[in-house]
């Protein structure tokens, strides 16, 4: 009976960390971001060759599309938006990866 109880706890914990993931998970999206690498390039509040994730955000504030747009620039690269240095594309990550990316650096706070 205990363990039964315990398992249940154990799977309502799951399911819990599982809807947490499918909106913008900052911790999770941080440690992706670190995983690949966007960190040689951006910075949140400060550009290094890329923009500030912080001045992404402002840019983008108030533009419904900008979640889908910026899946797709850190997916298949972008250049001629911010300068003269080119992102490259991404091509690894899983469409639920880049919208928790994207999700993340519109969440971006200098
Ligand atoms: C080799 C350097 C480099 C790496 C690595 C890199 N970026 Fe970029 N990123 C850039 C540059 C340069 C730009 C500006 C491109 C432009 O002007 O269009 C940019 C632009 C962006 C933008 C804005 C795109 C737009 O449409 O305005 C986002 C969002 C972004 N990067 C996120 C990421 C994320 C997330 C990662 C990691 C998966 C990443 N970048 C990795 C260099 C990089």
């Amino acid at each position: 009976m205990r363990f039964v109880f315990t398992l249940g706890t154990l799977i309502a914990g799951l399911a819990g960390t599982a809807a947490q993931a499918a909106s913008t998970d900052l911790a999770a999206a941080t440690e992706l971001a670190k995983a690949n690498g966007c960190y040689s390039c951006h910075a949140a509040a400060e550009k290094i060759v890329g923009p500030a994730f912080a001045s992404v955000a402002e840019k983008y504030a108030g533009d419904k599309d900008a979640a889908a747009s910026l899946a797709q620039s850190i997916q298949m690269g972008s250049k001629g938006k911010w300068g003269r240095a080119a992102m490259p594309a991404h091509p690894s990550l899983s469409a639920q990866e880049l919208k928790l990316l994207a999700g993340w650096v519109l969440a971006t706070r200098p």
